[in-house]
């Protein structure tokens, strides 16, 4: 038992300071001390040694154990040395902190405002708690007119004012024309382009409750419907790149007189209406989506911004930022509401 204590000992001073990380030592350590272990082995046979025996080789074998165990020890700080070294290596190349960056929704409103700007329109923001005067009244939308049930609107439970109405959340960019006559304190010439977010009680694949709006108001002497449809192919151009196109619809709007729907070729199906899958296209169902509205401005707008309409003509335009960004070229979304969802998967990749 003596030799084959020492034996022990022997390989496992040459074992233990061969291994090189925590896992190893740990299974080490079971070969010797578990129950089925090298050196627990010796303990149970120490039982069968004759009584004259036990006091020296009972001595050793502590000794031994004692010393196998200190090994362990020693190892045990080695190893963590070994690898603090490895942490410290200041040749390894660090780690870049996570990196944020804007909304594509910001970035698309920098890129619309400075394509604006490019050709002299200024930047505005008006309230998004409104008053229905801005949002309607002034813009030729008595209350009661069916076409106010077109834009569904979020009412503000407070007290309504004599001269203003309800307060609401503004549902559209429009509720600015006004306000922008008055700013400029009703003296022409008018270049205004309004982004903010708007409001309406809508939420399915194409539809947010809050979305976007752009909104262009140029009043002037002598505008007409050649600087509407140069500036909205300028701004088609510009942002979609040349190979898109854009179509006038006739429509019907009270604020604007005569009235247009713009169009512009689906960015998703590309103006095929089908998917490469052969499916019917969700976003756009016919190959063209509708970016918005656009028209003369009604006179009767002029004249509540203090405008004589018989000196003075522009035209206005206002449409989604989020669909018309969603428009743009390589942009393959299908369901709109995945833009407030703070999804970072889906963020990050713009
Ligand atoms: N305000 C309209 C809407 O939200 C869009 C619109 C249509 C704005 C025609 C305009 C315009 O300036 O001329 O549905």
């Amino acid at each position: 038992m003596e030799r084959r204590l020492k034996e022990i000992l022997a390989a496992a001073e040459k074992n233990i300071f061969n291994i090189a990380d925590h896992n190893s030592l740990n299974n080490y350590w079971l070969e010797l001390f578990g129950s089925n272990g090298i050196i627990t082995k010796i303990f149970k046979d120490f039982k069968t040694l004759p009584s004259s025996q036990k006091p020296e080789i009972g001595k050793m074998a502590n000794e031994i154990k004692n010393k196998v165990n200190s090994f362990f020890n020693l190892r045990k700080i080695e190893i963590n040395k070994l690898k603090l070294k490895q942490v410290l290596d200041v040749t390894m190349p660090g780690f870049r902190p996570p990196q944020g960056h804007l909304h594509l929704v910001s970035y698309a409103i920098s890129e619309i405002t400075s394509i604006f700007e490019n050709i002299g329109f200024t930047r505005v923001r008006y309230p998004e708690v409104e008053w229905e005067w801005y949002a309607f009244e002034s813009l030729n939308m008595p209350k009661n007119h069916p076409a106010r049930d077109d834009i569904e609107t979020f009412f503000i439970d407070t007290p309504s004012s004599k001269k203003y109405g309800r307060m609401v959340l503004s549902p559209h960019t429009s509720s600015g024309q006004v306000r922008e006559m008055e700013r400029v304190k009703s003296i022409a010439p008018i270049r205004m382009i309004n982004i903010a977010k708007c409001y309406r009680p809508n939420w399915d694949i194409s539809h947010t409750p809050m979305f976007h709006q752009f909104e262009g108001l140029v009043v002037d002497s002598g505008i007409n419907i050649t600087h509407l449809k140069g500036t909205m192919d300028y701004f088609a151009r510009k942002f979609f790149g040349p190979q898109r196109k854009t179509r006038l619809r006739p429509f019907h709007f009270r604020f604007t007189e005569p009235s247009f729907e713009v169009d512009i070729n689906c960015g998703l199906c590309l103006g095929k209406g089908v998917l490469d899958n052969g499916e019917k296209c969700r976003l756009c169902k016919s190959g063209w989506l509708e970016l918005g509205g656009s028209g003369m401005v009604h006179p009767k707008v002029l004249l509540n911004g203090h405008i004589d309409p018989q000196k003075y003509t522009g035209f206005a335009f206002g449409w989604g930022v989020e669909r018309t960004y969603l428009m743009k070229e390589g942009m393959k979304i299908s369901d709109l509401r995945i833009l407030y969802q703070n999804d970072i998967r889906f963020l990050e990749q713009f």
